[in-house]
């Protein structure tokens, strides 16, 4: 098991990656008055194992997935810790996937004014990315974690023993995240190209988690707040991506991030910032994690929704953050139009 600080300047935190995290938890949490949270799914998958480990908790379940991370279980969840009565010194842990940290943490930012919080995280997804970094929130009238707070957690605790039961198609999500995290980081790329055959793998995932989560680490506690640009880079694939998530909505996230970083490689390419050799090495991991690129219809409407993404703050530009060689990326800014042209020639013609 490692242990990484995370020093943010509003509270530093640690991370516990590795085989035995579940029961430093367990250690931790004990004697406490906690408040733990988790999903349906979650519970009836690990209730022996919740209780094994924190027997002593409140244990407050909420119904599984993106469609409920609302107000509405936001004030759920707010109920159950005014009626369970915690104070100041109680403890709230989020044990659950992305949407289970991202409410427990905002939950836990607002009961009076804050309490203390510890993440658990049990999809790779969360293990990976968004358990550390202290962004939480919910999603308000259609627009994504529009709602929230930076509130960094006091502890996370990423134990692979919660990967076993993961679907597939969850286990893509977390690898996207992964694979984008390669175009950023060398030494995480040389090492996932080591174990490429293998990315579905408990083995691959648990040796690659403590390296993303120390690469995320240093990025936030640079830019906590997302406001010198430094954190920028964690969205690569992700304007594109997220417009055609938002258009197609069929797959999971990071299967539109690896799309999208397809989609931003090739554009890159082409304006000359990057070599095909560099592009092919990229290309190889995203394809052993969803295969062909696939063809979208109407790909410009989708686009232009990109427009519209909260990141993108100039009038008729897109800004993407591309790689250029191993270990280093930059910022590409580009007119509408010309993104916009750029899809619908590249559309289904990525390897
Ligand atoms: N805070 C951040 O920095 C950050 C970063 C990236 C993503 N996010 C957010 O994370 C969310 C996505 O997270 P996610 O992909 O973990 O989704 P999720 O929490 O919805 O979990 C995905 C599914 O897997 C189930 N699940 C969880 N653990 C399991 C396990 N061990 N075995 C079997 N099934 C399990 C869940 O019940 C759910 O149905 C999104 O809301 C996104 O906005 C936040
Ligand atoms: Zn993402």
């Amino acid at each position: 098991m490692q242990k990484i600080g995370v020093n943010t300047a509003s509270r530093p935190s640690s991370v516990f990656c590795g085989g035995g995290a579940a029961e430093e938890a367990a250690r931790f949490l004990a004697g406490k008055d906690v408040f733990l949270l988790t999903d349906n799914n979650v519970y009836s998958l690990y209730k022996e194992l919740i209780e094994e480990k924190f027997g002593g908790a409140r244990v407050f379940a909420v119904p599984a997935g993106e469609r409920h991370k609302n107000r509405h279980t936001l004030f759920q969840i707010l109920d159950g810790m005014l009626e369970a009565k915690l104070n100041r010194n109680s403890w709230l842990a989020a044990l659950g996937g992305g949407v289970i940290g991202d409410m427990g943490g905002l939950a836990a930012a607002l009961y009076m004014r804050g309490i203390r919080a510890v993440q658990i995280p049990t999809t790779l997804l969360a293990q990976v990315d968004s358990s550390v970094g202290g962004k939480t929130a919910i999603d308000y009238r259609g627009v994504k974690n529009v709602i929230g707070a930076f509130y960094q957690p006091e502890y996370v605790f990423c134990d692979p023993l919660f990967l076993r039961t993961l679907p597939r198609r969850e286990l893509r999500c977390g690898l996207g995240e992964i694979v984008k995290t390669c175009a950023l980081d060398q030494a995480i790329l040389e090492k996932t190209e080591a174990m490429a055959g293998r990315l579905f793998g408990l083995a691959f995932q648990e040796e690659i988690t403590a390296d993303c989560v120390r690469f995320k680490a240093r990025i936030v506690e640079e830019d906590e707040c997302e406001r010198s640009g430094r954190r920028k880079c964690l969205n690569m694939g992700h304007t594109t991506g997220h417009a055609l998530e938002l258009s197609y909505g069929r797959r999971s996230h990071g299967e539109y991030v690896l799309i999208g970083m397809a989609f931003e490689i090739a554009i890159a390419l082409e304006e000359g910032i990057l070599s095909a050799e560099y592009a092919a090495r990229l290309r190889a991991l995203i394809g052993k994690v969803i295969g062909k690129t696939p063809r979208f219809a109407g790909i410009e409407e989708a686009a232009l929704a990109a427009l519209y993404d909260k990141k993108n703050s100039g009038k008729g530009e897109i800004s993407l953050i591309v790689p250029e060689a191993p270990g280093r990326y930059r910022e590409l800014v580009l007119p509408i139009e010309k993104y916009v042209r750029y899809l619908s020639r590249f559309n289904g013609g990525i390897a």
